[in-house]
């Protein structure tokens, strides 16, 4: 890593995929084999490749477990490509890109890396700003690297293959980028009448500008204003490991109960409020799910807050709260505050562990 920059990738907005040839002959494809059901003519073109990688996308394949088969496999594959010059193309949703992502950082000490993501989420987020992860005892993304990609390609037919559900994961991260940036732009967004891929596709490219204009001022997450990008995320990592709801779907959870919280707090006043309400209630159509889910208890809450990467001391985690829209406001909670709230928004049960 060395240098205190994180290059920003060069961004290609695409209707098709990029011919296989322009990775050049030592091109590596790591994909997640579900997008052959779902796109036409994918699997003609994972085949043009030197050499691929099938894997089955989702929280397993970032299991540490898994790790060691899944990098022996594709060392022979790399060995057997002879070349110096590897390039690892990544096409796949969040779980395949953080995956890629560190098998590129580690592999030979570092290989040239491509994102392609697959999924409305990672097109958004994930595949943007260099972190790689994996998960380890059931905790996620515990261990991992900075390593950013030379290249991420934006493609329309790859991500309009998906179902709604999908659509709705991303609604989570763009929504919070709406809440951060705040602002006229963002307004707009709010009023947008159009839903769905459409509504994804053309708010693509200012979510992602505005992804690296905050990886820009911290990189390496030091000076911690990298952190804001974790709004929505200390509930929500929480609730993707307790329930295994989609990332997306638990990150949209954890902004309701920051818009809340944040109101509670007082750090967020009536205007401001309303604002980001109208986004997240109105807009999103996000609703609480805290009643329709078995409430977690406590120890097992204080468990998984602690795996927190986040957290400042042993019982102390830093929570991203608003001042309103465009406002984040980072403040240091402690780990029993933040159960006390998530009991009072209905998450943890009544039973004290
Ligand atoms: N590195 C980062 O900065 C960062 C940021 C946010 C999230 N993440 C990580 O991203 C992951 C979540 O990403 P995700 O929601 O994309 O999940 P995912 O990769 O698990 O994909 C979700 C599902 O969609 C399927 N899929 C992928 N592409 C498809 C396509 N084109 N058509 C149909 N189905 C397709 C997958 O097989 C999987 O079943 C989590 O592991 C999260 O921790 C990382």
């Amino acid at each position: 890593m060395g240098a205190e920059t994180l290059k920003k990738p060069a961004l290609h907005f695409s209707a098709r995929l990029p011919a296989p040839s322009r990775f050049g002959r030592s091109a590596l494809l790591i994909h997640d084999r579900a997008i052959s059901r779902h796109v036409p003519g994918f699997r003609r073109w994972a085949r043009s490749f030197p050499a691929s990688y099938a894997v089955d996308g989702g929280e397993s394949l970032k299991s540490l477990d898994a790790f060691p088969g899944h990098m022996s496999r594709i060392l022979s594959l790399a060995d057997r490509l002879g070349a110096r010059d590897l390039t690892i193309v990544v096409a796949g949703g969040g779980s395949v890109g953080d995956f890629g992502g560190f098998v590129a950082s580690i592999l030979k000490r570092g290989v040239k890396l491509v994102q392609i993501p697959s999924t409305w989420l990672s097109a958004i987020d994930s595949a943007h700003g260099g972190k790689t992860a994996l998960n380890v005892g059931g905790m996620k993304n515990q261990i991992g690297t900075f390593y950013a990609a030379g290249e991420v390609h934006l493609v329309r037919e790859l991500l309009e293959g998906q179902g709604e559900a999908r659509v709705r994961d991303a609604m989570g991260e763009l929504a919070k980028i709406a809440l951060l940036e705040g602002g006229a732009r963002w307004k707009r967004f709010a009023r947008e009448p159009a839903s769905g891929t459409k509504l994804l596709w053309r708010w693509l490219p200012p979510a992602i500008e505005a992804k690296y204009r905050v990886v820009a001022r911290d990189p390496f997450e030091r000076s911690g204003i990298r952190q804001i990008l974790n709004l929505g995320h200390t509930l929500g990592h929480v609730l993707e490991a307790h329930y295994g709801l989609s990332h997306g779907e638990a990150v949209a959870q954890g902004l309701l109960f920051a818009v809340e919280w944040s109101r509670k707090k007082g750090t967020l006043a009536a205007a401001g409020y309303r604002e980001s309400a109208a986004l997240l209630y109105g807009k999103c159509a996000f609703r609480c799910r805290a009643g329709e889910l078995r409430p977690l208890l406590r120890t097992r809450f204080l468990q998984l807050a602690r795996g927190d990467k986040k957290r400042t001391s042993a019982d102390r985690v830093t929570f991203i709260f608003l001042a309103g829209p465009g406002k984040p406001a980072p403040r240091e909670v402690t780990l029993s505050e933040f159960a006390n709230e998530a009991r009072a928004q209905g998450w943890l049960g009544k039973a004290r562990g």
